[in-house]
């Protein structure tokens, strides 16, 4: 498990707290499953999207990106299969009015009688189960009429099949390469889904990974072996993941295989991504409906196929929590308790605070210099509220690994204290070089 003092109500608390994700619409009373990200959220969210781009792009060179539209053709999803299969199957409740996922009902609990599952109280009165579509639909043009529905995208890998031609010719590519982009999805999600885990609208990660058919299994290892090692390069204890293969029915249906990476939540296991073999599905069904060609043709010997796909596809928000709740720690400073993010440094919303000892004997002013030199290599924060005992706790909580101090001695010598987040270590250091020499410790290996 997770340390014991990490339960989701203190992490929803935290979040809350300090502005990195609160309910939606909450002045009309919040929306079920939709979350707002504040100022340390979004910095927080950018961060864990740069380092999937930093390890699909940066770190190699068989990836290229792409960003698609959100609303794609409707036939898309015919080909896809999410119009006839990305369904839940739901029972209504005629008595209480709600609805629920059918093969959930042992784990939700009854309308009126919370006690209860739905359908355990004499009063419940359950449909039949039915299929509900979790596509978002909507129309194009003023007018609601035939041919002008589309649909949200439930997730962000159909844009990469669509334009594989397109890449293919303007990057030059030939398989195995793969083909990245991160972006909203959407999907009507019924189940209540533990704060962010599960959301109406989330953003992905994926990468589409195009290879000769009978390298797929190599691939398949690869990409798995990749992304765990990912999450704990990050910071994750490798002791809160595993890779867990999905049994025969649980399998998409465009999948042949597939293993999730799971976390530890205080709740129990959950996904954070799935990587999927999908063999040549999609590029087989688009190329059915569409018309048009889409395979490999080895310009050279002429030989031709069609791809077969690995696709690593996670979330940003689930990650996100994940890498939250495992650096969520308390202990004790001072007899005072401190809540306390260990942020992989990479991830944490800001990286340094400058913070002047006390608001006269120029102390704020040199403070100011500092802050500004800091901030335009790093992340900085600048804060000359409170107790300074008060002012290191905010930033324990937020994460910021690095805290510099600007006292009396500052001003005669140009030194200041370094306080490191975690050991607590406070080094005397000269202001001339500090940014350099804080890059160096905020990433070790440049
Ligand atoms: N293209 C494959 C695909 O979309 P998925 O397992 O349905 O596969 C991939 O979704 C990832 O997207 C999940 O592992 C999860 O991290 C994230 N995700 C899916 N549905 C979500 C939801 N309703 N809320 C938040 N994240 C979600």
């Amino acid at each position: 498990m997770p340390d014991a003092a990490v339960t989701m109500d203190r992490i929803v608390s935290l979040c809350k707290r300090r502005g990195f994700i609160f309910p939606a619409s909450e002045i009309y009373g919040g929306i079920a499953n939709t979350y707002d990200y504040g100022h340390y959220g979004v910095l927080l969210k950018q961060n864990v999207i740069a380092q999937w781009w930093k390890a699909m792009i940066q770190e190699r060179d068989d990836v290229v990106a792409l960003d698609s539209a959100i609303i794609q053709h409707p036939s898309t999803w015919e080909a896809s299969g999410h119009l006839a299969g990305f369904t839940d199957p739901l029972v209504d409740c005629r008595t209480c009015k709600q609805r629920f996922r059918a093969d959930h009902v042992g784990e939700l609990q009854c309308g009126r009688r919370p006690s209860k599952h739905p359908g355990e109280d004499a009063q419940c009165d359950l449909t039949e189960s039915r299929e509900f579509n979790l596509m978002f639909e909507t129309t194009i043009g003023p007018i609601r009429e035939s041919g002008s529905t589309v649909y949200l995208r439930p997730e962000t890998a159909q844009g990469i099949f669509l334009d594989f031609k397109q890449v293919l010719q303007f990057a030059r590519r030939r398989p195995p390469f793969g083909i990245a982009q991160v972006g909203k999805s959407f999907r009507n999600e019924i189940t209540p889904g533990n704060f962010i885990f599960r959301t109406l609208e989330f953003e992905q990660m994926e990468m589409e990974f195009f290879v000769p058919p009978a390298e797929a299994q190599h691939w398949y290892e690869h990409w798995m072996k990749e992304r765990f090692d990912w999450y704990v390069r990050l910071g994750i204890d490798p002791e809160h993941l595993r890779l867990r293969a999905h049994d025969a029915d649980e399998l998409s249906h465009y999948s042949s295989a597939t293993s999730d990476v799971e976390y530890l939540f205080p709740y129990g296991w959950g996904e954070l991504e799935g990587i999927a073999n999908r063999g040549d599905f999609d590029l087989s069904a688009h190329a059915r409906v569409s018309g048009e060609k889409l395979e490999y043709v080895d310009p050279q010997g002429g030989e031709r196929y069609i791809p077969h796909v690995i696709e690593p596809a996670g979330g940003v928000g689930r990650s996100m929590l994940a890498f939250m709740i495992d650096a969520y720690d308390e202990d004790e400073l001072g007899g005072e308790k401190r809540t306390v993010l260990r942020l992989h440094p990479a991830l944490a919303p800001v990286k340094v605070a400058v913070l002047p000892l006390l608001r006269k004997d120029g102390h704020p002013e040199l403070a100011r210099s500092v802050y500004e030199e800091l901030r335009r290599h790093v992340k900085a924060e600048y804060d000359d509220g409170g107790a300074i005992g008060r002012r290191y706790r905010r930033q324990d909580e937020i994460g910021t690994p690095f805290a510099v101090t600007i006292d009396h001695q500052s001003v005669e010598d140009r030194t200041v204290t370094l306080r490191d987040r975690d050991t607590l270590a406070q080094e005397r250091v000269p202001i001339d070089g500090l940014a350099q020499g804080l890059q160096g410790r905020l990433d070790p290996h440049g």
